[in-house]
């Protein structure tokens, strides 16, 4: 049987894929952000997945507003980064794990949550920045990321978006279906987005510390709690783009009922207009 033995959960401000494609990472400004992940880069070298399940959200890049789903799967066998206006991220195509994404559509859907089946897709900031920042650029000798990624994409961008509440429970049904896909493989699922920012309107630029590490407290001690919360108090406490937070709950419901390991924690303010937060959190 598959098992999901860890999430991850980190921002994924398009300007840290910048820093990091145009070599900026020594620079003073960049440095304490990179160095927050050292250890999360030899973490993936050191518990390398089959499958990584990541849960992101598309920017208006694959979807638009011409259609909106609000869990869409990605079932390719590949998925290319996106052009999202100064050309692709020089980063590997993702290969996708059709088979077992197929699987996890069946069951998740069978249990009553409707997603969206994607064949075809290009994947954007989302989903790439965090491969970049927990396996850093792969050498041009062995171009490629370091194992198979199912893209599961949440609409944060649109409202009406989805609750935490059934983010939380569409991750106990992810680990539903993972543990009945007849093959050992060992899963990751991470969560991605977040924390506080605002891009737009009078309050662009909004940070709120005190909110996001009451946040992270809250999503390794009591996931169900933080799933009660409303959208509108991650609008008004972590400003607009603050709700992309609600993509954590679907990796943390995923996660065993028993208490977390909780192996790396960071948080570093400010990342262009975001604040950062990233943890790793083992299955005991
Ligand atoms: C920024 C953050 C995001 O989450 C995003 O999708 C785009 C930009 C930023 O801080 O610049
Ligand atoms: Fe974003």
């Amino acid at each position: 049987m598959a098992k999901i033995t860890a999430s991850v959960y980190t921002s994924h401000v398009p300007a840290i894929g910048a820093a990091l494609d145009l070599g900026k990472t020594a620079e003073p400004y960049w440095q304490p952000l990179f160095k927050g992940y050292e250890f999360s880069k030899q973490w993936m070298r050191d518990h390398k997945p089959d499958v990584i399940f990541l849960v992101y959200n598309d920017h208006a890049t694959a979807f638009s507003l011409e259609m909106i789903p609000t869990f869409a799967i990605g079932t390719a066998a590949q998925f290319k980064p996106a052009d999202e206006g100064w050309g692709p991220r020089p980063v590997p195509t993702v290969i996708g794990h059709p088979d077992l994404a197929s699987h996890v559509a069946q069951s998740v859907i069978q249990d009553d949550f409707d997603l969206t089946i994607v064949n075809k897709m290009d994947v954007d900031h989302g989903l790439t920045v965090p491969l970049s920042l927990m396996c850093g650029q792969p050498p041009q000798s062995d171009f490629r990321w370091p194992c198979p990624v199912i893209p599961f994409a949440v609409n944060v961008v649109q409202y009406p978006v989805p609750s935490g509440r059934r983010c939380y429970n569409l991750g106990r049904a992810i680990r539903k279906a993972v543990e009945s896909y007849d093959e050992p493989l060992n899963v990751h699922i991470w969560g991605t987005g977040g924390m506080s920012h605002q891009l737009q309107g009078p309050r662009a630029g909004l940070i709120n510390k005190e909110f996001d590490n009451a946040f992270l407290d809250r999503l390794i001690a009591d996931p169900a709690g933080q799933a009660g919360v409303p959208h509108i108090d991650y609008v008004r406490e972590a400003g607009s783009e603050g709700i992309e937070l609600v993509m954590w709950l679907i990796a943390r419901g995923a996660m065993s009922d028993k208490p977390p390991r909780v192996v790396h924690r960071f948080y570093h303010v400010p990342a262009s207009n975001t604040a950062v937060g990233h943890l790793i959190l083992e299955n005991q």
